[in-house]
């Protein structure tokens, strides 16, 4: 496909079919996304391919126990916790590639809060990086906040490093789906040419 082409085309894509994604491909992938542009170049980005049926249960378990404490926490009745994490579990299983992204907060060249954030934005390429690497390669997938909510939650489940620190997760597959039209913002409201 054509480099444009390709950005234009890359869109969410949340349902798949149930064929497993190779692991030839999902390592093609991770050697895409490591290439991405980084502050100082010091790649912080760490990545948890979740394959195993017990990790992928720990995870959603320690996920959906935070989210129905903070819904609690903030009011919700039980039928909309339920609904929520349902879903949201049932999204988690049908998913064939789960890959979680991460910040190793070591990785920065001096313990300031720019730096720090230099360090969120520099995984934040690498998962978008990753994400246009699947579409080129026919898949789709789609950015998942989650695990931003249960950074805690998550390391433990999945036995992570105490430096690794979860900044959200892909699911990944092959299309099952053909996502309708999206609204874009006009430039006019979104540049200014000075
Ligand atoms: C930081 C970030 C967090 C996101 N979190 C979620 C999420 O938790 N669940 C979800 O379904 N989509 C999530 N998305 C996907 C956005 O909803 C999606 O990119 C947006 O609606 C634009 O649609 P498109 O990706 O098809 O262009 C997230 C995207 C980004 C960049």
């Amino acid at each position: 496909m054509q480099p444009m082409r390709l950005l234009i085309t890359r869109r969410s894509i949340r349902r798949f079919r149930p064929s497993p994604v190779p692991d030839d491909l999902v390592r093609r992938l991770l050697e895409t996304a490591i290439r991405a542009p980084s502050a100082h170049n010091l790649q912080p980005w760490r990545f948890v391919i979740v394959q195993d049926s017990g990790a992928r249960a720990r995870l959603g378990r320690a996920l959906t126990e935070k989210m129905r404490l903070d819904m609690a926490a903030e009011g919700a009745d039980a039928a909309l916790i339920a609904a929520r994490v349902e879903r949201s579990l049932r999204r988690l299983n049908e998913a064939p590639l789960v890959i979680l992204f991460c910040r190793d907060v070591r990785m920065v060249r001096v313990d300031a809060p720019e730096e720090h954030l230099m360090g969120v934005q520099s995984v934040a390429n690498a998962a978008l990086y990753l994400l246009l690497a699947a579409h080129a390669e026919g898949l789709g997938g789609n950015w998942i906040c989650w695990p931003l909510y249960a950074q805690a939650e998550t390391c433990a489940a999945l036995n992570l490093p105490s430096t690794w620190e979860p900044q959200g997760m892909l699911f990944l597959g092959y299309p099952a789906e053909e996502p309708g039209e999206k609204t874009l913002r006009l430039l006019e409201e979104v540049v200014q040419w000075m």
